[in-house]
């Protein structure tokens, strides 16, 4: 039953602690065998756990037992949209139509007056101050008299109250209990705001009962959350973003020693966006440097409630509560079992036998193993060859219900027919809303080092692009490299991601030409950038934003000692590194977000590289004018550095329409790559002149030099 499914999020700025706090659910709610149990267990991937960050979102089902009376539906349920949700959607039009033109504060008899007007506007059938029988042990006991009882369907209370405190909640829920009502709504229209609360009493319908339900039944009830755990990296918010279509809570998390940073912002706003509901947590409470008092002002200040649970996610100390939190707070699914199938692809990934496999939220209806589908955007149809849900491993099972997160095995092999943001179908229906296409920030061309793995590349970019939708690329040759690759990244960890995955996953090796951002006719992208900063690192910070071009839009008090500075500035300066030097001089306290805004004039040069006199494609770039020569100089030093000595001197330079701006030498020296290896290691010996042999073949494109992969690395990753 959907009523009894929470999906849920956690967002929180990168390293605030996301993955431990799945952690613990994970144990809670007892999902992971304790012998298996790891840290950060749903960073699934070698290069997530080597680097101890959250790349991809990971979704896991979790089964909780809460104790009935703090399951009680009352503002939980009253929050969510599932029952009669049309009906009650066309009476909080007349409701807010009502204080839009009478505005708050009137008697309640003044308002009962009002919306039994625009009840009939709207064409809503409604009794006023109908009779209702209270029944106890099959008795009638007594009668209620509601304001309205509208579509005999939903009862409606209204009150005139300067404060409406859980009273008048839980009466009218003993109301429903007594009842054949399901669904009723308090509305006041005495406080300083409107206020509307759904009351759902849910087993009202089977009242009078003739026996109580034993005691056990009563006591738990089981909740199924289903959890993505997202990064926070801002190089991987689509995946936030798309994690956040499938679900209906957030659980914002906020580190007690660092407070709200950039990320926590972005993320939030976009959780906001779509509607979702936000539970603030505090964690790391455990730690001496924890500023709890602060960082609850925080939050305050920007979600305007006290209401904070807070945490350590280490030791687990107060995680229970965020889960029943998340039961209490976070809507139910607002979807349909009786509506024909329509599920979102929120994400995939390939599988050699069962073919793309399809990260769904199911938004109505139902599918079963072997059910014939139809992907809507695509138009592919095929038949579901598995389907079930993550433990967080895929776990099979019979079949997904509306309301329920899960995978489906659509044995798709053609990875055009099963994009996300897609939505999977039973025949030909309206699509669900699917996702905006992310726009790459940086571009660098990739080159397979040996031309024959040409194929190789391109099955693999396909491969991750699924399980990494804002991956995008283009076929591109050029005269020396070959065929490769343009592809674009969100950001530059991104990239080196991506490049790592290739490399140890498909054993490729690549020549990577320099990262670069999109320029158009002489005109450059154009960024929106926010950084958020203790206020005695703003000096500094100002200091090395005034270092680029750009300018000051705007300095804000985010709190008593937190500083928001907005900047407009090239995109390209999120290539030089800055990042790192943000966090360098702000000791890692300060944080920045960017948006790509638009597009402005700039003078424009391409700037070549040559070694040994032949221009080496992958080095070039374009360049602001004025940026030039020290960029020329900069490449030719590191090149210089990181070259290996060749047997004859050679120059390294760097020209700007055929101009030489920059040059170097690397002194000839004759290295004997078998000089380690004294003794009689023979088979060693072998492999490594081979090796050499190899790739003196492999890179005889730029001329007589050997230009080793990491080189290519090293040169392009250090701005
Ligand atoms: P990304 O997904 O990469 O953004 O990181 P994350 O938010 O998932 O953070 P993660 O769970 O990886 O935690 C980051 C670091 O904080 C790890 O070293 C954790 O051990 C540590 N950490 C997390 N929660 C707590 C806590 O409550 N107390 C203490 N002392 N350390 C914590």
């Amino acid at each position: 039953m959907s009523q009894n499914i929470r999906n849920f999020v956690i967002i929180s700025h990168i390293d605030h602690g996301k993955s431990t706090l799945a952690d613990r659910f994970l144990e809670i709610t007892k999902t992971v065998n304790p012998r298996k149990m790891r840290p950060q267990y749903l960073d699934r991937m070698v290069l997530e756990r080597e680097r101890g960050i959250t790349i991809k979102m990971q979704p896991v089902r979790m089964l909780y037992s809460m104790p009935r009376t703090n399951a009680e539906p009352t503002r939980n349920d009253a929050e969510n949209g599932l029952l009669y949700e049309d009906l009650t959607y066309k009476i909080r039009g007349a409701i807010f139509t009502v204080k839009k033109k009478i505005g708050l504060g009137h008697k309640e008899i003044v308002y009962q007056k009002a919306l039994e007007k625009e009840f009939q506007k709207v064409g809503l059938r409604f009794e006023k101050e109908k009779v209702i029988d209270i029944f106890y042990d099959n008795e009638k006991i007594s009668t209620y008299r509601p304001d309205f009882v509208i579509e005999n369907k939903i009862i409606l209370e209204l009150k005139a109250l300067s404060f409406l405190g859980k009273t008048e909640e839980k009466q009218l829920w003993t109301y429903l209990k007594g009842s054949k009502y399901k669904l009723a709504l308090l509305v006041n229209f005495g406080g300083s705001d409107l206020m509307i609360k759904r009351i759902i009493y849910d087993t009202a319908r089977s009242f009078p009962r003739k026996s109580a339900p034993s005691q056990r039944e009563s006591a738990q009830v089981e909740y199924v959350l289903n959890l993505i755990d997202t990064p926070g990296h801002i190089d991987f918010s689509y995946e936030v973003s798309r994690s956040l279509a499938a679900v209906e809570g957030a659980i914002l998390l906020v580190d007690a020693t660092q407070g709200i940073q950039a990320q926590t912002l972005t993320n939030l706003e976009l959780a906001k966006k779509q509607g979702l509901t936000i539970i603030p947590v505090i964690n790391k409470i455990d730690l001496a440097t924890a500023n709890i008092e602060k960082t609850k002002q925080e939050i305050k200040s920007l979600l305007g409630t006290d209401d904070i649970l807070l945490i350590s996610a280490k030791t687990g100390e107060g995680v229970e509560k965020v889960l029943e939190k998340v039961i209490k707070d976070v809507p139910v699914p607002a979807s349909s079992a009786d509506k024909s199938l329509r599920a979102l692809i929120f994400d995939s990934e390939y599988d050699s036998y069962k073919g793309i496999i399809a990260y769904v939220r199911i938004f109505d209806g139902q599918v079963k193993k072997g059910d014939k589908i139809y992907l809507i955007q695509s138009e592919a149809k095929s038949e579901i060859v598995e389907l079930g849900y993550f433990n967080p491993e895929l776990k099979p099972d019979n079949e997904l219900k509306a309301g329920e997160i899960g995978y489906i095995a659509t044995g798709l092999k053609n990875i055009e027919h099963c994009r996300v943001g897609d939505t999977i179908a039973a025949s030909k229906i309206g699509p669900l809303k699917g996702y905006k296409e992310p726009q790459s920030v940086v571009f660098a061309s990739f080159y397979p080092m040996d031309k024959d793995d040409h194929d190789l590349l391109k099955q693999a970019l396909g491969k991750l692009k699924l399980n990494d939708a804002s991956l995008n690329f283009i076929p591109e040759s050029s005269k020396a490299l070959g065929r490769g690759f343009k592809c674009g990244f969100l950001g530059m960890l991104h990239l080196e991601i991506i490049s790592e995955r290739l490399k140890r996953d498909y054993n490729l090796d690549l020549v990577i030409t320099s990262p670069s951002v999109v320029y158009k006719n002489n005109s450059e992208p154009w960024m929106e950038m926010e950084v958020i900063t203790p206020q005695k690192y703003l000096g500094q910070i100002n200091k090395l934003l005034s270092n680029f071009p750009g300018e000051f839009e705007d300095t804000k008090w985010l709190t008593k000692d937190k500083i928001i500075v907005k900047f407009e500035g090239p995109l390209d300066i999120i290539l030089q590194g800055f990042y790192d030097k943000l966090k360098t001089i702000s000791s890692g306290y300060a944080s920045m977000s960017y948006n790509l805004i638009n597009y402005k004039e700039t003078d424009l040069v391409k700037l070549d590289i040559l070694i040994n006199k032949e221009p080496v494609e992958a080095f070039s770039k374009i360049i602001r004018k004025e940026d030039a020569h020290k960029e020329g100089k900069r490449i030719v030093k590191l090149l210089k550095e990181n070259l290996p000595s060749y047997q004859w001197a050679v120059p390294i330079q760097a020209s700007v329409a055929n101009k030489i701006i920059a040059r170097e030498t690397k002194r000839a020296m004759r290295k004997d790559v078998t000089a380690p290896l004294y003794g009689g290691d023979y088979t060693r010996k072998k492999k490594l002149l081979e090796k050499q042999k190899k790739g003196k073949r492999k890179l005889a494109q730029f001329g007589k030099i050997s230009i080793p992969s990491e080189v290519f690395l090293k040169v392009l990753k250090e701005k």
